[in-house]
């Protein structure tokens, strides 16, 4: 028999979700931004690097999200990262190094990766 799992007020403490500094969505859809292996490829990428940082499941650390569509479909893995929305194109691993060390840990979006900024306004 299992372990019962965490409740709600639990898991959402052990995720930091109410004092993170950035998230990051990833786009692992179904190969049309990007073939699907390097796609998935990016994805393991950002997990290890971030953990590795330091950034996980801490105060003031990095949400990250796996999206099965970002909509863009093109010129992939594209990303966008809260709360500056700052999106972005052809995010290989070497590419997210510089994303993660530059813009979710440093603050500085990384312009040359760009496609749009659009912080979300009410
Ligand atoms: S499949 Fe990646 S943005 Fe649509």
């Amino acid at each position: 028999m299992s372990a019962p799992a965490d409740d709600l007020e639990t898991v959402v403490a052990g995720l930091h979700l109410d004092d993170a500094r950035r998230h990051i969505f990833l786009c692992v859809g179904g190969g049309k931004c990007s073939p699907l292996e390097a796609s998935e490829a990016s994805w393991a990428f950002l997990k290890k690097r971030l953990r590795e940082l330091g950034q996980v499941d801490v105060e003031r650390g990095v949400l990250r999200t796996k999206a099965g569509c970002l909509r863009v479909c093109r010129d992939g893995p594209i990303a966008v990262v809260y709360p500056e929305g700052t999106w972005y194109r052809d995010c290989t691993p070497a590419n997210l190094e510089r994303i993660i060390v530059e813009h979710l840990i440093g603050g500085r979006p990384v312009s040359s990766l760009a496609i749009a900024c659009g912080p979300l306004v009410d």
